[in-house]
């Protein structure tokens, strides 16, 4: 039985939230009226009501905010990675960061000098970039196989093989599931990618964010670094934020196994003074102790979104022109628009255009996310229903507007 009302609106435009998607665009424009944001990756939904109580619970019985241990907290990600992957991790393997933005700044710091050779694959989450260009490191991109008739992504070995080869090339980083395209790599995939990258000697940073949200339950994670073999050349990121909307809390879980690579993760963290906050302690051990049901009920409703979506594209005259990707984890839904792009002569700023200003949403421009992307665009499913079945009407009369 559903214990969370999901469809239960949330305002958070011009309030005290101060919420990015409810008061921008992804273009950084402020919000028009009633322009639907289906762009930043948080959910709109209110966090599992326990969450709430941890905090009040500690305001009023402590209000204390000074220095504090994480002594408590490692049993609680030892045993959330326990229960939920089967992965037997160790205290010392683990360590914290604001977030995993935070952490890919760490992590290639630590493993790379400046000027190596960092991979992606992309389309990938757009920060990744900045990230390695920040630590005087170059990206080298492997494009993702698009096959436009099964809609689906799929890793280049051979190219990935070419790039790993390069002498320059120390570091790949690799997210799964994968943001944008809501691809979810199973192990098969992931060991032969790690075995074309170890045997280059490459290591792998896991960006596994979006882990806990795997929709499509014909789908299981993985995580690379829970197999013996590949445990000594990841370091391996989670974290509660996406799973249970608790972004803005900024706090990611960082697993390192190989002693040499977490002492020098540990050395970049020393650097820059990496912390967290109380508060964030609280919600995320209540979050992992006392919150499954929660997300295993929004992962449903997530579902369920995907579903209303697919369904609206295939069964109205969208059909030929916007194709979704098929969602397997994460709640981030890469929309394909290249018959659209082709019927209607539109360039990828016309693009944007027909989804601001004909169809009145923000979502994520695809070629932010790296060239491969330029003819997608991503939306935000973590929405109330409400959203999903009016961003879905405002999609059909944008495209009446602009149909011939
Ligand atoms: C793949 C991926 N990695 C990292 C992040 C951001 O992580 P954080 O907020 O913990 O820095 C996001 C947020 O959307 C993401 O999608």
């Amino acid at each position: 039985m559903c214990k969370v009302n999901f469809d239960k609106i949330v305002e958070r435009r011009k309030n005290e939230t101060n919420s990015v998607k409810w008061n921008y665009g992804f273009d950084g424009n402020a919000l028009k009226e009633n322009q639907i944001p289906m762009w930043v990756a948080d959910m709109d939904f209110e966090a599992a009501e326990d969450i709430g109580k941890a905090i009040i619970e500690y305001i009023k019985t402590y209000n204390s905010y000074g220095y504090f241990t994480f002594d408590g907290y490692h049993q609680i990600v030892i045993d959330w990675c326990q229960k939920r992957y089967n992965w037997n991790i160790k205290k010392e393997w683990i360590s914290f960061t604001q977030g995993l933005v935070q952490g890919f700044s760490c992590a290639i710091a630590s493993l790379a000098k400046q000027g190596e050779n960092v991979i992606l694959l992309t389309p990938t989450y757009y920060p990744m970039f900045n990230a390695i260009k920040m630590q005087g490191c170059q990206v080298v991109e492997s494009n993702l196989l698009y096959n436009e008739d099964t809609l689906s992504f799929t890793i280049d070995y051979e190219d990935i093989a070419k790039k790993a080869s390069d002498k320059n090339t120390t570091v790949a980083l690799i997210g799964n599931p994968q943001n944008p395209t809501g691809r979810l790599y199973s192990i098969e995939e992931m060991s032969k990618l790690a075995d074309i990258l170890i045997e280059n000697n490459v290591k792998i940073i896991c960006d596994d964010i979006h882990c806990d949200i795997i929709v499509d339950k014909s789908k299981k994670y993985i995580p690379l670094a829970s197999i013996e073999k590949y445990s000594e050349h990841t370091i391996s990121m989670n974290a509660p934020s996406k799973t249970f909307n608790l972004a803005g809390l900024k706090i990611s879980n960082i697993i390192i196994k190989n002693e040499k690579i977490r002492n020098a993760f540990a050395f970049e963290c020393e650097r820059f003074c990496v912390n967290t906050n109380i508060l964030s302690l609280i919600a995320c051990s209540t979050a992992y102790s006392k919150c499954e049901y929660w997300l295993d009920e929004v992962v449903e409703y997530i579902w369920n979104n995907y579903l209303y979506v697919k369904n609206y594209l295939e069964n109205s005259i969208l059909k030929d022109y916007i194709k979704p990707v098929p969602l397997e984890g994460s709640y981030l839904l890469f929309l394909d628009n290249i018959t659209l792009m082709k019927e209607f002569n539109m360039s990828v700023s016309n693009l944007k255009i027909f989804y601001t200003n004909k169809c009145n949403l923000s979502l994520d421009d695809g070629i932010a996310f790296g060239e491969t992307g330029k003819s997608f665009m991503r939306l935000n499913l973590a929405t109330s229903r409400h959203f999903i079945e009016v961003a879905m009407d405002n999609m059909l009369s944008g495209f009446n507007k602009i149909k011939k």
